[in-house]
């Protein structure tokens, strides 16, 4: 079960009909009961290295993430990714591990990976083979959930290519990714004939009970590994993953380009409601430090990403990594906002921007976003267009401010701002102006 049905099926005033069906998740309740509760922060290999991966590279990263402070900023995870096994085929059954990529297999490096003070997570797929066509979990969730719970591992990617026929959906979700898309990302069967019908309960879809297996299978173990969907927005997930894993990717890849990033931000803004605690809509791996993102750039990627609250998975070369994307993705107020305890809703737009409120536009997503947090209200401000533009964050129009001065925090530069009737500031060309909006100030 996910960590949020263990933590339900360990205290008996709240078990329900499917004690039943809980009371097997008994074995892998965490003493700590909050892993997953808050978005996921940590490192993965893909976006840095693709398939190109071996033992050095994680403990690198491991070593980079101690040593520059991420550690202690809340990044505990070290994910591997797919490539990690032998290509050719299972062994005995099971998952064989390429040992001249991971000398000391799986374990030895989880061991090395938790003297760190960090934990390790791996990656398969609910197909017949990974995406990059490595033996995959489909059909063996049970046999490869116990070697992952041997090995010491704490996480699982589990990605959703190479699906076989008699596995496939029976209708096609509304995934704004993949299907052209109306108003607020609409689907009609206009543009995808087998769309589902209204009211289908896409947790009875065939995706659901693929994923499911391996909750189920994980929950099996005596140890505690986390379940993150890497199902790329489809099957309606946003609808049935919180009962599956901790989070479920809500697109298809990143790129690190600009453009990719306004592409996620569009259609993760009309996906919001899915987001709570134990369940996040992942954004996917962060490109920081990666292409050609400016430095504008790079600050309004994180930005969203922390407020949209979705796993923060660092996707590069951390020994490569600037001094000043490091204090980036250390941020502090950004990194409070992403992992608060007390709110579990993200950040949602108030107001379009360059286009009328509720339009579903990849180049020039929703501008203003605002969320309330145990530290006040995070207020942001991107520029999508290429220029400079004036722009003002208006109180009366935030849900939870109204008009009046408030106590103001520049998040970038942790200044005070002082005490403010509305904060107007120039944004550079696809930069984000980010703020915190804290008490409403006395005396004025
Ligand atoms: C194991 O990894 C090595 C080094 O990357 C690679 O050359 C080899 O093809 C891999 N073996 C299999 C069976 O995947
Ligand atoms: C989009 O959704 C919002 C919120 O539910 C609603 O207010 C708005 O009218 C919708 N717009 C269109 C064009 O359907
Ligand atoms: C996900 O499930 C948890 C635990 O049941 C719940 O607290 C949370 O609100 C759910 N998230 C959403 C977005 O419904
Ligand atoms: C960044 O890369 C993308 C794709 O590789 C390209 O389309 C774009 O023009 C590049 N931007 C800059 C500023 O170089
Ligand atoms: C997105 O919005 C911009 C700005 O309004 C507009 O120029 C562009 O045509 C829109 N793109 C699409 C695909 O509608």
């Amino acid at each position: 079960m996910t960590p949020h049905s263990i933590d339900r099926a360990a205290r008996p005033s709240v078990w329900s009909g499917l004690a039943l069906l809980l009371s097997t998740a008994h074995a892998i309740v965490m003493p700590d009961g909050v892993t997953g509760k808050v978005p996921s922060l940590g490192w993965n290999s893909w976006n840095a290295y693709h398939c190109d991966i071996d033992e050095s590279k994680f403990l690198s990263a491991a070593e980079v993430i101690v040593s520059s402070g991420l550690l202690d900023a809340g990044y505990n995870y070290v994910n591997i990714d797919d490539c990690w096994s032998m290509k050719d085929g299972r062994v005995d059954g099971h998952i064989a591990v390429n040992t001249t990529r991971f000398p000391d297999g799986i374990d030895g490096l989880a061991k090395k990976v938790h003297d760190l003070g960090l934990k390790l997570g791996i990656y398969s797929t609910a197909g017949t083979a990974t995406c990059a066509g490595y033996p995959a979990s489909l059909g063996y969730e049970d046999v490869d959930a116990a070697d992952f719970a041997d090995w010491g591992v704490d996480y699982l990617k589990y990605d959703n290519c190479n699906v076989p026929s008699d596995w496939q959906d029976e209708y096609v979700a509304c995934a704004p990714d993949a299907v052209q898309t109306g108003p607020n990302g609409t689907c009609s069967t206009a543009l995808e004939p087998n769309l589902a019908p209204p009211g289908y309960d896409w947790s009875t879809s065939k995706s659901a009970e693929r994923f499911n297996a391996m909750r189920n299978a994980l929950a099996k173990q005596s140890r505690e590994i986390v379940l993150s969907l890497c199902i790329w927005g489809v099957a309606d997930v946003f609808s049935w993953g919180n009962e599956t894993g901790i989070s479920w990717r809500m697109s298809g890849d990143i790129s690190p380009e600009w453009g990719s990033v306004t592409h996620i931000i569009n259609m993760n803004s009309f996906k919001m409601n899915s987001v709570g605690f134990w369940g996040h809509n992942d954004a996917d791996i962060l490109e920081v430090g990666n292409g050609n993102l400016t430095a504008a750039e790079t600050r309004t990627h994180f930005a969203l990403w922390a407020a949209m609250k979705s796993p923060l998975l660092i996707g590069t070369d951390l020994a490569q990594l600037s001094q000043e994307n490091i204090e980036l993705l250390k941020n502090k107020h950004l990194l409070a906002f992403n992992q608060d305890s007390v709110y579990g809703q993200p950040a949602t737009p108030y107001k379009w921007g360059v286009n009328p409120d509720w339009t579903f536009n990849y180049t020039n997503p929703a501008e203003y976003w605002a969320g309330p947090s145990s530290k006040g209200h995070l207020v942001l401000m991107m520029n999508t267009l290429d220029h400079t533009v004036r722009k003002e964050a208006k109180w009366s129009e935030i849900p939870g401010l109204s008009a009046g001065r408030y106590e103001v925090r520049d998040v970038w530069t942790d200044k005070s701002l002082g005490c403010l009737s509305s904060y107007k500031t120039a944004v550079a060309a696809h930069d984000t102006a980010v703020i915190l909006v804290g008490k409403k100030c006395r005396n004025w």
